[in-house]
């Protein structure tokens, strides 16, 4: 039995092009609708009465598209939404972010100290806490909202002065003391572009985790637990979908992606109710 049926991957904006990514290399076979809500991008500044009625939407849109599975690649509406998301969607599965990241950071550390940076209304949430916690109960976990990082990616400015600048106003804070984290969470779908600009300025020693990698592991367990794989020789198409301009979202998402992102092939869409 096979399910070829597309799995539904939404982000407030590009950045979740970072875990569909990943989702690509893991899942060759399958398809991909991605959905970038970029006419209300940032999420990450607004309220989690907000946050949970844009991505609600958002999501209900992809089960327009037929899709089997709903992955939030996005941390914001994981950390505020994940559960109405998954009653609204019920019974199509919903997969979340932060639980695979707070497993990738207790996997990556080795002194237990662990920094998780992501947008304020993350930071706020406490998920990322309460999963590190739950992963690692000894874990000590120190945060900072870096919320210009999301611009900073949305407008393809990944390295240069002006993100170093930001990345040493936001980290070096973090990382002063000899208690500094060991490990730091990169726990907003945007950041993981900016990587090597954190990396500069957090210095080698710390290991940079994101949770792409971790969140296609955890789509492909429940694809085969739920028996909804799609046959493996097939080759699996990507759809790019966006709520503002599609030149803008080809542009930048190609970033993202690492390969060519057309905007002829980048579909606009209204989600909004009514
Ligand atoms: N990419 C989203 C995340 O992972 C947030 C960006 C935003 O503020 O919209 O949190």
């Amino acid at each position: 039995m096979s399910d070829a049926r597309p799995i539904g991957v939404f982000d407030s904006g590009i950045g979740g092009i970072t875990v569909l990514k990943a989702l690509r290399a893991a899942l060759p076979h399958e398809d991909l609708v991605y959905l970038g809500d970029t006419a209300r991008l940032p999420y990450g500044t607004k309220s989690p009465e907000t946050v949970t009625a844009y991505a609600t939407q958002a999501t209900k849109h992809l089960l327009s598209h037929d899709v089997k599975m709903v992955v939030i690649a996005c941390n914001t509406a994981s950390s505020v939404a994940l559960e109405p998301l998954m009653r609204a969607l019920a019974p199509i599965p919903v997969i979340g972010v932060i639980e695979p990241g707070a497993r990738a950071g207790a996997r990556a550390t080795k002194t237990g100290r662990i920094g998780v940076i992501a947008t304020e209304a993350t930071v706020k949430g406490g998920a990322y806490e309460r999963a590190i916690r739950k992963a690692m109960p000894e874990a000590e976990v120190t945060q900072a909202a870096c919320g210009l990082f999301v611009t900073l990616a949305e407008e393809g400015w990944v390295k240069g002065e002006v993100a170093e600048a930001a990345a040493k106003r936001y980290l070096a804070p973090l990382f002063k003391g000899r208690n500094a984290p060991d490990t730091l969470v990169l726990g907003c779908t945007h950041f993981p572009v900016l990587a090597r600009t954190i990396g500069k300025v957090v210095g080698k020693s710390v290991k940079l985790v994101d949770s792409a990698a971790t969140t296609a592991k955890a789509v492909t367990e429940a694809l085969t637990a739920l028996g909804l794989q799609a046959n493996r020789k097939r080759k699996g198409k990507t759809r790019f979908l966006a709520t503002d301009s599609t030149e803008r979202f080809a542009r930048v998402g190609g970033i993202f992606f690492g390969e060519d992102i057309r905007a002829k092939d980048v579909e606009l869409v209204d989600i909004k109710p009514g």
